[in-house]
């Protein structure tokens, strides 16, 4: 069982397609993650289940990668305190999620936004180039520069679940270059396909860092380092002030705008 626990979970699933399964059972996603190179032992250790359900699952894959041999579920005395399900952040983490918030709210307007987008008007033009702004500005080089810069940088660079998170920006950027460069063909499909896209990438980026990344990092930060982050991000935040409720303005006036759409979206 050892040598599958120090496996990359995408080669085992390549190998045993039926662990994708029994890992979405458990509410893991390593079949639709960009890399997936995280390890077999990491994946167990990172999504905190609880002791049961963590038995039961190397239980399945167990049953499937080596079966009739005993089973060394790996202890890693982590904190289950919050227990399984129930996330309580740290204060700098809390400031990321509630970031998070503004961002989704952003995202759920984007196929209001593209609907009909006339990108031959100036008009048209103008709310696709506001919209990259507030992508570029309020969720790149504010939100995952805080993360890349400052949260990221408390942990080893060469962890896979860091190159995850990093490759999914790289991934979102891409998409907003080509959205600008779908504007300067005045190709308006290829603004919503690239504009739907980072939607998709974002949500489940956030999903994957409110639920499973913040949670593990809460556990590993020391106490020191909970509070030197919260400093950092104070700062940040008041470089951002100005900007952060103009962003903030902006994204209330799309709501504004297309309320049905939001209504929608939250049914
Ligand atoms: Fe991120
Ligand atoms: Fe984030």
């Amino acid at each position: 069982m050892e040598q599958f626990l120090q496996s990359p979970i995408k080669e085992l699933i390549g190998r045993f397609p039926a662990l994708g399964t029994i890992l979405e059972d458990y509410a893991i996603g390593c079949v639709p993650c960009s890399v997936g190179t995280c390890l077999l032992r990491d994946i167990v250790e990172i999504h905190n289940l609880s002791p049961g359900d963590e038995e039961e699952l190397m239980g399945r894959i167990a049953a499937v990668v080596a079966p009739g041999q005993a089973v060394a579920v790996p202890r890693s005395g982590r904190d289950r305190a919050a227990g399984p399900g129930k996330v309580s952040y740290s204060p700098p983490m809390k400031m990321l999620v509630e970031e998070h918030r503004r961002i989704l709210r952003f995202v759920a307007l984007i196929p209001a936004l593209t609907a009909g987008l006339d990108v031959e008007s100036a008009e048209g033009r103008g709310r696709i180039l506001d919209a990259v702004d507030f992508i570029r500005s309020y969720a790149d080089r504010f939100h995952h520069a805080k993360e890349e810069d400052l949260l990221f940088a408390c942990f080893d660079e060469g962890l896979e679940i860091l190159k995850a998170m990093h490759e999914d920006h790289r991934r979102g950027r891409a998409c907003v270059q080509g959205v600008l460069d779908a504007l300067a063909r005045r190709d308006a499909g290829g603004v919503a396909r690239n504009l739907a896209e980072y939607g998709e990438i974002l949500t489940e980026h956030i999903r994957k860092e409110d639920e499973i990344l913040y949670p593990w990092m809460d556990r590993n930060l020391t106490t020191r380092q909970v509070g030197e982050l919260y400093a950092r991000f104070r700062e940040v935040d008041e470089t951002f002030l100005e900007a952060g409720e103009r962003y903030e303005a902006f994204v209330r006036s799309l709501e504004g705008q297309y309320l049905d759409a939001v209504a929608e979206v939250g049914r």
